[in-house]
């Protein structure tokens, strides 16, 4: 019997996850992440399910699943339109260390709607459960996936989420808007009753995961409070504003020094390809303090990581 590793079941409710969030969620934020305190439950930054069965793809797309004992249990996401390569990445998870698979359904992103994935597949329902389908027969882990409302209309979340939920999947998140509405308005938190209602008709079973502006655990307990039939609560861009944003914790400005400073030592680590992309979590650690600003100027200007150190020490 496939699906029998269900780490869904172990997870207790409310449960925390950390979105995931291409060019952001590498192996090393999540170690960050992890430092700071840890939610329930990590996804990767999804991994194109073509790349990894095409032989000049797949050292990429293994990089991008790389994963370390710290982080588990974590979930591998993956995004495409072809079933016969969702199976075979999905039989490659297992032993990879994945607890699950997740399949994204919801990313707006031009490229990736132009190859048929993500959101574009709210728009061929027909493929999106072919592709399920294909990756649950191909690995012994739970199948998850993660989507939002509809395209265009948040209306369209009816059929579309009753079209998912019928194939029973072992958890589905939802990002309360529609590809239209990409981050613009605030998450449609009104339709969470309509949507807890689907799941208990059409798959009892399957964790349901709320996700949309929800900044800090406080805020994922206050929303389960009004909603305890939401087994979990997934926070994206609240980590940018605090790395500790799983915890209780208010973090002080020492220590979001020391994490910057391990972010630094793991950039180098991992050896990560290009320095550029690490300036983008600066603003994470050095915010909101007298001269912030003046020093993370200056970390904008270095090359290194030897160099933001020595910007560190010197300020
Ligand atoms: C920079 C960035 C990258 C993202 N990459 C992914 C991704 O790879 N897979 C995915 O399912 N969602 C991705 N998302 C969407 C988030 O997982 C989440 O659904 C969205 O940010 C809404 O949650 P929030 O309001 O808590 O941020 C990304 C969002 C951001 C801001």
């Amino acid at each position: 019997m496939y699906n029998m590793i269900m780490i869904w079941n172990e997870l207790k409710k409310p449960f925390l996850i950390l979105a995931p969030m291409e060019g952001v969620t590498d192996i090393i934020f999540r170690e960050i992440v992890s430092i700071a305190g840890r939610p329930d439950l990590f996804y990767t930054e999804f991994t194109n399910v073509s790349s990894y069965a095409s032989p000049k793809g797949r050292a990429n797309a293994l990089e991008r699943l790389t994963i370390c004992e710290a982080e588990k249990p974590i979930i591998a996401q993956i995004w495409g339109k072809n079933p016969e390569h969702f199976a075979e990445t999905a039989k490659a998870l297992l032993p990879l260390g994945f607890s699950g698979v997740d399949i994204n359904m919801g990313c707006p992103d031009k490229n990736v709607n132009r190859a048929g994935g993500g959101a574009a597949m709210i728009k061929t329902p027909e493929l999106a459960v072919e592709c399920f389908r294909n990756a649950k027969k191909s690995t012994e882990l739970p199948v998850s996936i993660k989507t939002r409302l509809g395209w265009s209309r948040v209306e369209e979340y009816r059929d579309w989420l009753s079209t998912l939920l019928a194939e029973h999947p072992a958890a589905l998140t939802v990002h309360l808007r529609t590809k239209k509405e990409m981050s613009k308005v605030p998450a449609h938190y009104d339709l969470i009753p309509e949507i807890i209602k689907l799941r208990d008709k059409i798959s009892p079973e399957t964790k349901l995961v709320i996700n949309g502006d929800i900044k800090t655990k406080a805020e994922a307990m206050e929303l389960h409070k009004k909603y305890p039939e939401v087994d979990g609560f997934m926070i994206g861009r609240g980590v940018f504003q605090n790395p500790f944003c799983f915890t209780d914790h208010i973090a002080t400005r020492e220590e979001l020094m020391n994490l910057l400073y391990k972010h630094l030592d793991l950039y180098e680590k991992y050896n990560h390809h290009s320095y550029e992309p690490l300036k983008h979590f600066f603003k994470i650690y050095v915010n909101n303090f007298p001269g912030a600003a003046e020093l993370r100027a200056k970390l904008m200007e270095t090359h290194s990581p030897e160099e933001a150190r020595e910007v560190l020490k010197d300020a």
